[in-house]
């Protein structure tokens, strides 16, 4: 949470003179209160959750000097190749995630890219998944 931040306050004057104006942080949707079923990662989520709280509040600041904050849920996409991977080598909760459709092949990406290329200042400090949809705290 704190290096967004810092990282996020070093380029500030950089991104107001640019042409977008957007600071992105990568959240995960493990972050939302909401939608906990499941006491997983309780760190990782918590640290994502103060990083979406933070983020929400410097949107409210920047917003004046037409600053875009996009707060994104990648989903979980499989930079670590799994979907390639021979599925007897790989543990049971990545298999059981791969047959419920729970991982993202990573040339989707690009969806990520076109959301962050069509968010607005409306967008700004709003928690949303890699297809634009409002996720819930
Ligand atoms: N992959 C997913 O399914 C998923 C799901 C939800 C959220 N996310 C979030 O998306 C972001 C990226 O995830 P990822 O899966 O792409 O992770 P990753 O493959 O492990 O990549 C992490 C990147 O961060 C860089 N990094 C790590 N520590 C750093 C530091 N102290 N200073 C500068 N750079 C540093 C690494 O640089 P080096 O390559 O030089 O080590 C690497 O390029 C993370 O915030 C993660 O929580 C990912």
């Amino acid at each position: 949470m704190i290096g967004p931040l810092k990282v996020s306050e070093t380029f500030l004057e950089h991104v107001a003179a640019s042409e977008q104006k957007k600071i992105i942080v990568m959240s995960a949707h493990g972050s939302s209160i909401t939608n906990t079923t499941s006491p997983r990662a309780p760190l990782y989520r918590t640290s994502k959750a103060a990083l979406n709280a933070n983020m929400h509040m410097l949107a409210i600041e920047l917003a004046e000097r037409g600053v875009i904050v996009g707060i994104i849920g990648p989903g979980t996409i499989d930079t670590e190749g799994y979907l390639d991977a021979d599925p007897e080598t790989l543990p049971q909760d990545v298999r059981s995630r791969i047959e419920r459709g729970m991982i993202i092949p990573l040339d989707t990406f690009g969806s990520i890219i076109s959301v962050i290329d069509g968010l607005t200042l409306e967008d700004s400090g709003v928690f949303l998944n890699w297809t634009g949809e409002v996720l819930p705290w």
